[in-house]
């Protein structure tokens, strides 16, 4: 679905650095050896989500952009350290795999918050589930998975992945297709300027 005239599906996320994205795009590939049950993420799709906005009035969404600009203009750039292979509902039953974040900091919990605030002020409803950051790279598709995925998800639970500074909140619109989402940036919101 890519929305109608007025509206687009979106969503605002932290793109990840090219390093990360990388060592991402070469677990996927040793993971697609395991099993070909998996839709994995293509590796320019990889991304943490801080809020789903679902079909936006493209006016609600020029407005949420407004509200949210300033606001993370005044949060310090942080790191992001991401650390571990998991799944939902939990690795012994993958639906969605994942790679998490180590102690997520407190900054990442504030641009969460202030995207919340923006989504909910523009009129959407609010997102009861906890936020729970993750980088999505596979969607198991019969949700049987096979005794040695389930191993290498659990193997891999601590795996040191890489680290990066986020300097920058980005909107993008979605649209889904047979084959894969086709995610647009339509917009960098960038955080506190500094020289570092
Ligand atoms: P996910 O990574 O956990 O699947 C674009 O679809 C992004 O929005 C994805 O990262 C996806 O999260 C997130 N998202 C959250 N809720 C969603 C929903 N109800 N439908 C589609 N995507 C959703």
């Amino acid at each position: 679905m890519a929305g109608t005239e007025d509206t687009l599906r979106a969503f605002l996320a932290i793109e990840l650095s090219d390093e990360v994205r990388a060592s991402l795009a070469a677990l996927i590939r040793q993971f697609r050896q395991i099993s070909s049950k998996i839709s994995w993420v293509p590796p320019e799709n990889l991304h943490l989500t801080l809020r789903f906005l679902g079909d936006i009035d493209r006016v609600d969404l020029e407005h949420l952009a407004e509200r949210l600009a300033g606001p993370l203009q005044d949060v310090e750039p942080f790191r992001l350290t991401v650390r571990g292979i998991g799944a939902f509902p939990n690795p012994r039953r993958p639906a969605v795999i994942w790679a998490a974040l180590a102690r997520p900091p407190e900054p990442l919990t504030v641009v969460q918050g202030l995207a919340e605030s923006a989504a909910r002020a523009v009129g959407l409803e609010a997102e009861l589930r906890a936020f729970v950051p993750h980088i999505t790279l596979g969607r198991v598709r019969n949700r049987r998975a096979s005794p040695v995925l389930i191993e290498t998800i659990e193997r891999e639970k601590d795996l040191a992945v890489g680290e990066f500074t986020v300097r920058t909140v980005s909107l993008f619109s979605t649209e889904l297709t047979p084959h894969a989402a086709i995610h647009r940036k339509l917009k960098d919101f960038p955080l506190k300027w500094t020289s570092t």
